[in-house]
C-alpha cells in the first residue's frame, strides 16, 4: 500500500473526527448521515485539488478581476444506496456537478455485486467522474461501478470511499491497476460476512435507518 502511489489516505483531523464518530456504534442515523455528508465534502475538496482552472474575468464593484472557474465538467457516479448519502455532500459543494446513479447491491451469500440500476449522463466521457462508495470490502461494488462507467468512454475516473479494507483495494487494483483512490481509512480485513473489521456497520442500514 505504502507502495501505491494512486492511494490517497485522507488523514486531516476534520476527515478522522467525524470517521470516528460515524464509526460509533451509538451514532444514531441523523447524526450518521450528517457525518457522511461532511466527510465526503472535506475528501472532495483534496480529491479535486488537481483539477484544471481557467481564468475568467469578472466586474467586482470596484474593478476588473482576473479570477478562476474549473475547466472541467464533473459527474458524480454514487452507489445506491450508500454513495448517495455522500453525494448529497459534495453536491453542495459543487453543485454544478451532474449525477449518474449505479444500483448495485451485494448478493449476502455470494457477495457478488448484482446491477438493478444504470443512469449515466449520455455525455459522461467528456466529463471528470468520481466513483462513490462509503465501502470498498470486497471491491466488487466499486470495480464493476467503474467497469460500468469506463465503459461508456470515461476516462478521468477517480474513486471516492470513506473506509476501505486492504482486500478490497487489492481487487480494485488487480481490475484497474492505476485509478486513484481516495479514503479516508485502510481498516484491518474483512469477517467471514464480507464486512470490513472494524469498519463502521452496514453504511446503508445506517444511512436509511433500516437496520
Ligand atoms: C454496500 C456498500 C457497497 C458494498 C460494498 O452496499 O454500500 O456498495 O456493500 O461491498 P463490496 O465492496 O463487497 O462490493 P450493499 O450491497 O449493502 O447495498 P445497499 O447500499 O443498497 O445497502
Ligand atoms: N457493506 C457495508 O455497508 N459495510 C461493510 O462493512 C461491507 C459492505
Amino acid at each position: 500500500m505504502a507502495s501505491d502511489p494512486n492511494l490517497h489516505l485522507l488523514t486531516h483531523p476534520l476527515i478522522q473526527q467525524r470517521l470516528t464518530i460515524a464509526r460509533d456504534r451509538n451514532t444514531g442515523v441523523e447524526a450518521f448521515r450528517r457525518q457522511v455528508s461532511l466527510i465526503a465534502r472535506l475528501m472532495v475538496y483534496e480529491l479535486t485539488r488537481d483539477y484544471p482552472t481557467v481564468d475568467v474575468e469578472v466586474q467586482t464593484p470596484v474593478g476588473a478581476c482576473r479570477g478562476k472557474k474549473l475547466a472541467v465538467n464533473l459527474t458524480l457516479v454514487p452507489i445506491l444506496r450508500a454513495g448517495l448519502g455522500m453525494a448529497e455532500g459534495i453536491l453542495e459543494l459543487i453543485p454544478e456537478a451532474r449525477v449518474g446513479h449505479l444500483g448495485l447491491y451485494r448478493n449476502e451469500q455470494t457477495l457478488e455485486p448484482v446491477t438493478y440500476y444504470n443512469k449515466l449522463p449520455p455525455d459522461i466521457a467528456e466529463t471528470d467522474v468520481i466513483v462513490i462508495d462509503p465501502m470498498l470490502a470486497t471491491g466488487g461494488s466499486l470495480s464493476t461501478a467503474v467497469d460500468y462507467v469506463a465503459r461508456v468512454g470515461a476516462r478521468r475516473i477517480k474513486i471516492l470511499c470513506l473506509v476501505a479494507s486492504p482486500e478490497g483495494i487489492a481487487v480494485v487494483r488487480r481490475d484497474h491497476p492505476t485509478m486513484p483512490i481516495y479514503t479516508a481509512a485502510v481498516d484491518e480485513c474483512l469477517n467471514e460476512r464480507g464486512y470490513i473489521v472494524p469498519g463502521l456497520g452496514d453504511a446503508g442500514d445506517r444511512l436509511f435507518g433500516t437496520a
